[in-house]
């Protein structure tokens, strides 16, 4: 039984990502074109319990969509972790008429819309993270763009490497998880990938693969270390020793969450958005929207947040491969 939904309110929260703006508009005009209201919340859950609330009109969202960050800002707070904060957060709600809320973020987010969920506000999230690492989706908004960020820079640390004749580390993010990682070494074609999915932490074999593709006659040798693993400064000083080989580290780190969204980013942000919209005016809540098998699906927030993924044993295999 759908239930009245007249005013939704949309928020970012955690890690920004590129493509979160194309969220936040997709809601907004999905949500007045359904004949909503539509109330936007500044800087998270923190900017809720302060009461950062502001109307948004379609032209409220005009001119965003190419723009990396969140035009709502985004924060971290530890108040909405207390069974306190999140009535008080519900309450808010509802003092400025807000009856369902779109949550952009991450798992940790989630814990949060599945709070607001429990304290009566109808809320859904979605997948707003560079890191992949979301199990109940196939793809979260700013994976592509952040990838697309490193493998532009990570081309061009490989010039200067071939030029020196040099081992370069790049280091890139993900939190714990290795996506990023992987997809920029199969997309940079690096001799070495290190996720923390599969890494054993023996450097002897990276040191034994360089000393061997030398021999071949490869002139760079190119290593990318996700930020799960880091170290990536005293690991280069360690290869340098032992092989002789000049070695340098770079740690990429923030350009990752910026720049203008890639098309990928701007129509999958767009689509959960006004998905997140129609299945609130359902009446649905508690849940996570994803992409899955090619569908715009969406599932329980504790169902998602209790699934786990693994990083594909054959796309490891065949970036291996492609290293030889
Ligand atoms: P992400 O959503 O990118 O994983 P965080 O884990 O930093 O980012 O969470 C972002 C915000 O979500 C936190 O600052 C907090 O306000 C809220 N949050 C995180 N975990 C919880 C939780 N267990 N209960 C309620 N709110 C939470
Ligand atoms: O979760 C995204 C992420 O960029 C991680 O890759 C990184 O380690 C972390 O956020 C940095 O968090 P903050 O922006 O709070 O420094």
């Amino acid at each position: 039984m759908a239930n009245k939904m007249e005013t939704i309110g949309v928020l970012t929260s955690g890690g920004d990502a590129p493509g979160m703006n194309a969220a936040i508009r997709a809601v907004v005009r999905t949500a007045i074109a359904r004949g909503l209201k539509v109330k936007g919340i500044k800087k998270g859950y923190m900017g809720l319990l302060n009461e950062e609330i502001i109307d948004m009109q379609p032209k409220s969202v005009s001119d965003i969509i190419q723009r990396g960050g969140t035009v709502l800002g985004t924060a971290r707070c530890l108040e909405f972790k207390t069974p306190e904060g999140q009535k008080r957060g519900a309450e808010i709600c509802r003092r400025h008429g807000i009856d369902g809320m779109v949550v952009i973020g991450g798992d940790g987010s989630y814990r949060g819309a599945q709070a607001l969920s429990r304290n009566g506000i109808h809320t859904i999230g979605l997948p707003g993270t560079i890191e992949l690492d979301i199990a109940c989706t196939d793809y979260t908004i700013g994976f592509d763009t952040a990838v697309n960020t490193a493998m532009e820079a990570i081309d061009k640390v490989k010039d200067t490497s071939s030029s020196h004749e040099r081992c370069s580390i790049i280091e890139v993010m993900g939190r714990h998880a290795g996506y990023i990682a992987l997809w920029c070494g199969i997309a940079n074609g690096a001799e070495d990938i290190l996720i923390p999915e599969r890494y054993n932490f023996n450097e002897q074999d990276i040191i034994n693969n360089i000393i061997e593709n030398r021999k071949k006659g490869k002139t760079h040798h190119l290593i990318i270390n996700a930020e799960g693993i880091g170290h990536s400064a005293s690991m280069a000083r360690r290869i340098e020793a032992a092989t002789g080989i000049e070695t340098r580290a770079t740690i990429l780190g923030y350009m990752q969450r910026g720049g203008s969204p890639t098309a990928k980013d701007r129509v999958y942000a767009s689509m959960m958005g006004a998905k997140a919209v129609d299945i609130l005016i359902e009446g649905k809540t508690n849940r996570v929207v994803g992409y899955r098998g090619g569908q715009y699906v969406d599932i329980d927030i504790e169902e998602a947040l209790n699934m786990t993924k693994d990083i594909s044993d054959y796309e490891c295999e065949v970036a291996r491969l492609l290293s030889l």
